[in-house]
């Protein structure tokens, strides 16, 4: 079996070109073996035999090649992850949003989570939001990303027990039912949360969002991407609107016109114009 899913550089070149042209994911040499584990997987739970009629498979039908795709994103994530974003979000970027939206008379906040995963991002910037903003204040969460297996469980919002670490116990026990098995998020919260497909490669046609959170995506990505992404945010946020991308990702070196802001909690970028 092994021999037949080779991957040849001929073959390598081919898959790694579309995916970074579907998806904007940039496959290296280094982490060539973890595209060809991945490959090995999907032809076997399709019973075929080798990468070139996948190939072809995937570059005649869509919905495989969504599949594919799915299946070459690292979709690691947690509750709470980088917990210094999360105070920050409440302890500066809420009061800031109150503050400049005091005398427009729009007291709703709109947050967009790009590259979601299964959920936990969106479910902890909604229950710090809840906690944050006082009434009649409301927020609503976009929450996209490409891999539909992921914002299924997102949308589902059930949590066994090793997904739970990181939700503060205050937190656990008023926004989370106990279930057999783990931990089902409450309706109040999921209800704030429309999860959505969405390439990042392509325009959301979302505008107007207050606070987009990015973390831990574009660092797949290669430079041009970046750039191509980061400007699609730019577009798709409101004039004064904030922007948080991974701790181990940065806009230096980017010809961007978002701000870089350095806070008591945390760092972060801001749309001023
Ligand atoms: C490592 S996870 C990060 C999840 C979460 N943001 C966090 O920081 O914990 C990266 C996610 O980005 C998604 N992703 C990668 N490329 C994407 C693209 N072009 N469009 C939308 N989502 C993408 C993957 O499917 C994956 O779920």
């Amino acid at each position: 079996m092994s021999d037949l899913l080779f991957l040849n550089d001929t073959d390598f070149e081919q898959y790694r070109a579309l995916i970074y042209n579907e998806s904007g994911i940039h496959f290296t040499e280094t982490n060539r073996s973890i595209l060809e584990s991945r490959l090995r997987e999907q032809l076997r739970d399709k019973h075929l035999e080798s990468v070139k009629i996948y190939y072809n498979l995937i570059t005649h039908d869509k919905e495989t090649l969504k599949d594919f795709l799915d299946s070459v994103t690292t979709n690691l994530t947690r509750f709470f992850r980088n917990q210094a974003h999360f105070d920050a979000l409440e302890k500066y970027i809420v009061p800031e949003l109150m503050k400049i939206k005091k005398d427009t008379g729009n007291d709703s906040i709109k947050i967009w989570s790009a590259g979601c995963s299964t959920g936990e991002e969106p479910y902890s910037i909604a229950m710090v939001l809840t906690e944050a903003l006082p009434f009649p204040w409301k927020f609503d969460i976009v929450a996209s990303d490409l891999s539909l297996k992921c914002l299924m469980t997102g949308e589902r919002g059930f949590y066994s027990e090793n997904h739970i670490e990181g939700i503060p116990d205050y937190y656990l026990k008023k926004y989370f039912d106990r279930v057999s098995g783990g931990y089902q998020v409450q309706t109040d919260i999921r209800s704030k949360i429309r999860f959505d497909y969405h390439n990042l490669n392509n325009d959301s046609g979302l505008r107007n969002i207050d606070i987009v959170f990015c973390r831990n995506v574009i660092i797949y990505f290669d430079d041009a991407a970046q750039v191509a992404v980061i400007r699609r945010f730019w577009d798709a946020m409101a004039s004064k609107s904030f922007l948080f991308i991974g701790h181990s990702e940065s806009l230096f070196g980017m010809k961007t016109p978002f701000e870089f802001v350095k806070t008591q909690w945390a760092t972060f970028y801001r749309k001023s114009m």
